[in-house]
């Protein structure tokens, strides 16, 4: 057969979108239509409508905290360049700076675009080699290999979270830098080759035949701004157009192709020769064979007489790539693609002919070809992500800290641990961000680490008081959390006081005293550790401590190491801790009240309500818990004999002149075996917190 026409090589054209400043309002969020716009390294706030698309064009400093702004260099200043490529960010500290866009919808797909011109703005001249990632997924390698031209990398992902980053790895080869950056959404129907676990990286959005071969189609032709690039080959093809309308009749039409891009197509000049173009593979540092899918769009744009037919097979390397014959239809769009990728060929030659019984020579009107890379690595959990970027933001914590918070490992931010399984996402374990220089209250979003065993916050100038929802944490034996070192911190009697005032607490405190029977099976009792002292039975100081771990303890009575000092200000239904606190005169009121004493029964020293968890404070029992000496459990305790226990039973019953008080929550009661009837003994739990004033 005849030689083909000359092929064609696809090619990303770079061609500069000349644009002029307006002035707008700079924003971080999605736009009106949800679109995000950033102009890399522009300074300021204010934003600026491009002219090409009359999109706002925003500054990139509410998407990062890092890099520095940088002009390109004079030489590169052309009069019709776009004004996104005046300047750009730059990146010389850190491996791994990434850009966060927020506020998007998870589970959505999203065509994300970086674009990138040196214009020798270091004044190195020497174009760098990156990596770029999305998320914690490898997006492709940035080769930058001349000063003067402009680099557009898109991509097509899934996006599983409500957010999505791109970060910036620096590789060894010079400092990363970037020119603009844009994120547009798309239906979830669109591009069904982009899934959970695959995305698509252009390679080439090229648009046959337009009628003025510079003209670039995107927003507002394409409402999803693609960027379709023009392709003609006066030497091999023919252009035809019409100005009718083109469209999709499809209820799913899964590329939704602007009108004005499938207005135009191709046929070869020589009538009875083929359309043929071609790639090359591009092997990336992650994947050297990376796999292909083509779209290709087609509409018939000629009326033809009921005698004339267009029909003709698609190829990839001289083997049918479509599997029969393909006739397209009048003003209607349609597209052939590939669902699963190709991969390994050397070369991907696309040959295009008629059929035998076809009258009129092949034609295509439109053609998209992306590589996939996988989506698979999974960052780490999105509630973890979302506190400690909160955290990291009320800090203004540097560090590493960039990009996914435990993705990948060599990358884990300086002071965490994660966890790693195999089928959930990693989660954040511990968090030491002890002589890291924290200044002011201690978050909240530290409470919402829910993997999280251990906070070290040693050290640093935290004010305030401990977050109910963190202390929650402590009690239930979840946390260890350390905060020594925190002058200014509510850990002692002094830093947490108001004003005092006069008050009965006396007697408030004086009711649950005797009513606290020690026949309590302890083992319900959720403590919340308002206070906890260090003393035996007799002797009732309250002195603050230095050593702060707080841990969950498993009884009034647990014994030996340092405790605790927290003077917590907790929210009860009562009183409130600093209530409890001005009133006792930090607790000096409240020692006169434990001396009221009867051998059998504990004294309390107060309690506490925080949120469900409601809690009893005790005196500290140096021999152990009650549990333990009626389990046999303790480390060093005796066992009470049946008639020890009894005896206890009755003399507190006895003594204490314990009440039968009715009240509301959840009592229980239990008998004391063979003690007289009427003489019951309470078993305390959550009830207690429903007495009523006396
Ligand atoms: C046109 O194509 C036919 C068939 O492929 C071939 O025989 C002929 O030489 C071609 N003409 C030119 C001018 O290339
Ligand atoms: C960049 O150029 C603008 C003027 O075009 C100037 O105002 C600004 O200071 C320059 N910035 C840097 C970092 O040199
Ligand atoms: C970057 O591109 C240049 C020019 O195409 C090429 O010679 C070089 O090998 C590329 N570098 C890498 C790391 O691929
Ligand atoms: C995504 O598409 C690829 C290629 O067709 C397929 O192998 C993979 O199973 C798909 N993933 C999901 C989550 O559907
Ligand atoms: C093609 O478009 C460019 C702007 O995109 C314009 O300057 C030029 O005049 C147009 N050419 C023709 C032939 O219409
Ligand atoms: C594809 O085209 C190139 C030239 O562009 C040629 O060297 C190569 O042999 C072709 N491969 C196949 C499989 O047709
Ligand atoms: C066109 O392609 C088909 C399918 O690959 C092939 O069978 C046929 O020989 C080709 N015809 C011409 C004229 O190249
Ligand atoms: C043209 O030939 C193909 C087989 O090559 C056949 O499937 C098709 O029906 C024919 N079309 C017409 C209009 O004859
Ligand atoms: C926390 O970090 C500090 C300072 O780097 C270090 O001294 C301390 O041992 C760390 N704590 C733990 C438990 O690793």
């Amino acid at each position: 057969m005849a030689p083909a026409a000359p092929r064609s090589r696809l090619l990303l054209l770079c061609l500069a979108v000349a644009a002029t400043a307006g002035v707008l309002q700079a924003r971080a969020q999605p736009d009106s239509i949800g679109f995000i716009s950033i102009d890399c390294g522009l300074p300021g706030t204010a934003s600026y409508v491009d002219d090409a698309t009359k999109l706002a064009y925003v500054p990139d400093a509410a998407f990062i905290d890092a890099g520095t702004n940088q002009n390109i260099s004079a030489e590169y200043m052309t009069p019709t360049l776009s004004k996104r490529y005046h300047n750009v960010r730059s990146f010389p500290d850190g491996v791994r700076n990434c850009y966060t866009l927020r506020s998007i919808v998870a589970g959505l797909k999203y065509l994300l675009r970086a674009t990138f011109k040196y214009g020798n703005y270091d004044n190195l001249a020497r174009p760098p080699i990156f990596d770029l990632y999305i998320g914690v997924n490898f997006w492709t390698m940035v080769n930058v290999t001349d000063a003067g031209s402009a680099i557009i990398l898109e991509a097509i992902v899934l996006v599983p979270d409500d957010f999505v980053q791109v970060c910036l790895v620096n590789t060894g080869s010079g400092t990363p830098f970037i020119s603009g950056l844009d994120l547009r959404p798309l239906k979830s129907t669109l591009y069904p080759q982009a899934n959970a676990t695959q995305g698509l990286v252009l390679y080439a959005r090229l648009n046959f035949g337009p009628t003025n071969s510079t003209t670039i189609i995107r927003y507002p032709d394409d409402p999803h701004d693609r960027v379709w690039m023009p392709w003609v080959n006066t030497a091999a093809w023919n252009s035809v157009s019409t100005t009718l309308r083109v469209e999709d009749i499809a209820d799913d039409d899964m590329f939704e192709v602007p009108t004005k891009v499938l207005q135009t197509a191709v046929t070869p000049r020589n009538a009875s020769g083929n359309i043929e173009f071609s790639w090359e593979p591009e092997p990336q540092p992650k994947d050297p064979t990376p796999g292909y899918v083509a779209n290709m769009h087609f509409s018939e744009l000629e009326l033809l007489p009921g005698n004339a037919a267009r029909q003709f097979y698609v190829n990839l390397n001289g083997k049918p790539w479509y599997p029969k014959p393909y006739k397209p239809m009048y003003l209607i769009s349609d597209t052939i693609y590939n669902s699963n990728p190709c991969r390994g060929f050397p070369h991907y030659n696309i040959s295009i002919n008629a059929t035998a019984n076809s009258t009129l020579p092949p034609m295509i009107n439109a053609v998209e070809v992306f590589s996939v890379i996988p989506t698979t690595n999974v960052g780490t959990d999105s509630q973890d992500v979302s506190a400690i970027t909160a955290i990291k933001a009320k800090y203004g914590v540097k560090k590493n800290w960039m990009g996914d918070p435990c993705v990948p490992k060599t990358l884990a931010w300086e002071g965490l641990t994660c966890s790693y399984a195999i089928s959930s996402p990693p989660r954040i374990t511990s968090l030491n961000l002890s002589f890291s220089g924290l200044n002011g209250d201690i978050s909240s979003s530290f409470a919402n680490l829910k993997a999280v065993q251990y906070i070290d916050l040693t050290g640093n100038k935290l004010s305030g008081s401990i977050p109910s929802g963190l202390l929650k944490r402590v009690q239930d034996g979840s946390l260890d959390l350390r905060y020594g070192d925190n002058p200014n911190l509510c850990t002692n009697g002094n830093s947490c006081q108001a004003t005092k005032t006069k008050s009965k607490l006396a007697i408030y405190i004086a009711v649950p005293v005797v009513l606290v029977v020690v026949i309590v099976s302890v083992a319900v009792l959720l403590l919340c550790f308002c206070r906890r002292k260090k003393q035996g039975p007799t002797s009732n100081t309250v002195k603050p401590q230095n050593e702060t771990p707080v841990s969950h303890a498993p009884a009034p009575s647990a014994g030996g190491g340092s405790y605790p000092q927290s003077s917590l200000q907790l929210e009860n239904r009562r009183f409130t801790y600093k209530e409890l606190e001005m009133i006792t005169d930090s607790f000096q009121r409240a020692q006169t009240l434990t001396k009221i004493h009867h051998k059998n029964l504990m004294s309390m020293i107060g309690y506490c309500k925080d949120g469900d968890y409601m809690a009893l404070v005790y005196e500290y029992m140096s021999e152990g818990s009650l549990q333990e000496h009626i389990s046999g459990n303790g480390r060093n305790t005796g066992f009470l004999s049946w008639r020890q226990r009894l005896r206890i039973a009755m003399e507190s019953a006895q003594g204490s002149g314990t009440r039968d008080r009715e009240r509301r929550g959840p009592w229980k009661r239990c008998q004391a075996r063979d003690a007289a009837p009427r003489e019951r003994c309470v078993i305390a739990w959550r009830g207690l917190l429903e007495w009523e004033r006396p």
